[in-house]
């Protein structure tokens, strides 16, 4: 069974360190995006979905009317995650959700510190994110995931460490970690890397501590509660992409829709391609992509399951990669192929063998 991922790629406020392909200011095109969008995903007869995601951007910014319409077009499935941001929700908002069949909410905190919040561009405050999560669980929902970045601008191990704490008292089912990715130079006093590899690992302490289960190098969740969706991900299953930049992969072919806006609607509406092929796998590519991804995870690769997805041998086929990295005490090899903790800090190193 397939997942889909939907975007929706209007925000309220455009972060400072964001470079997804999410935009403020254009709220005129909403109406005709979510047109095209819905035109987009009536072309596929979609009778099944493993499970689907609606992230942005800010879903949560556009009119819950729109999420229930879109929604309406496609079958229930397992899990039904939606992005949601401090600042753009009400308790009607929430209670529509539901209604439409959602069963779990993302909230971008990022950081429990006004001040870095308010450095990194975002529009909330940390009060007006309790507001916001204290809305979803009185709306009911039970399977929440917050967003935490470190690396920040003027983050300390210190501060990091009151968000850490903060977080686990709040106890949200999933944690999603990021490291912040510069793609411009406007911050100034950003921690080194060694000051950022401490937050990473206290927080990878602090989480087993407080029993969560460390389940992919930046992800954390209560026993149960593992993402299903970006499961799917990392164990290659097929997914429909739907939106502006949004991916899709499909009988062992990766596409990406056009990215633009305006460009998006319009080939929609002309009734034209929105997907770019982006490469067609053949088994060798697939294999190293599946090892990959599955190094993502920490439990990594069953070597017997891969083997016989695959027709091969793992050991055998890379047999040289898989010592090196061994002997550099990057992995490690049992039932399963998988990143040892000097990995999870240099899994770039591991990824490079299969590429
Ligand atoms: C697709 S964004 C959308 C979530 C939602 N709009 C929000 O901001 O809360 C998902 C997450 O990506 C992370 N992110 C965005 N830009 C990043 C960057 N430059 N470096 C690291 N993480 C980033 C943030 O943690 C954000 O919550
Ligand atoms: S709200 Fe989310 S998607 Fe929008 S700019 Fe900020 S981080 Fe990016």
């Amino acid at each position: 069974m397939k997942s889909a991922y939907i975007h929706i790629p209007f925000c309220k406020q455009k972060c400072l360190y964001c470079d997804f392909n999410s935009f403020d200011n254009q709220d005129y095109l909403i109406e005709s995006y979510i047109s095209a969008l819905k035109k987009e995903i009536s072309c596929y007869n979609i009778k099944e979905l493993y499970t689907l995601y609606i992230g942005g951007g800010t879903p949560s910014y556009i009119s819950e009317k729109y999420i229930s319409d879109i929604l309406n077009l496609l079958p229930k499935s397992t899990e039904t995650t939606i992005e949601i941001n401090p600042g753009t929700i009400s308790f009607e908002k929430l209670t529509a959700y539901k209604k439409a069949g959602i069963n779990r909410v993302s909230i971008g905190l990022q950081v429990a510190d006004d001040h870095i919040l308010k450095l990194i561009g975002r529009i909330h405050s940390l009060k007006e994110f309790e507001e916001s999560y204290s809305l979803v669980r009185k709306a009911g929902f039970e399977n929440v995931n917050v967003d935490l970045m470190f690396g920040l601008p003027t983050q300390t191990l210190n501060s990091f460490k009151e968000t850490v704490e903060y977080l686990i008292n709040l106890k949200p089912e999933h944690i999603s970690s990021y490291s912040l990715i510069v793609h411009n130079h406007i911050f100034k006093n950003l921690p080194s890397d060694e000051e950022e590899r401490e937050m990473y690992h206290y927080l990878v302490t602090k989480m087993k501590d407080a029993h969560y289960k460390h389940y992919e190098i930046s992800n954390f969740a209560i026993e149960g509660y593992e993402s299903k969706h970006n499961l799917a991900y990392w164990k290659q299953k097929e997914y429909y992409g739907f939106g502006a930049g949004a991916s899709s992969f499909i009988d062992n072919k990766r596409y990406t829709n056009v990215r633009n806006v305006k460009q998006y609607i319009s080939l929609v509406n002309d009734n034209k391609e929105v997907r770019i092929l982006e490469e067609t796998l053949n088994e060798e590519n697939k294999l190293n992509e599946y090892m990959m991804l599955g190094l993502r995870t920490i439990e990594g690769i069953n070597i017997k399951e891969t083997n016989e997805k695959f027709n091969t041998n793992i050991l055998k086929r890379y047999e040289k990669s898989l010592k090196k990295l061994n002997g550099y005490r990057l992995i490690e090899i049992d039932d399963n192929v998988k990143l040892t903790s000097k990995g999870l800090d240099l899994a770039n190193v591991v990824w490079e063998e299969f590429v």
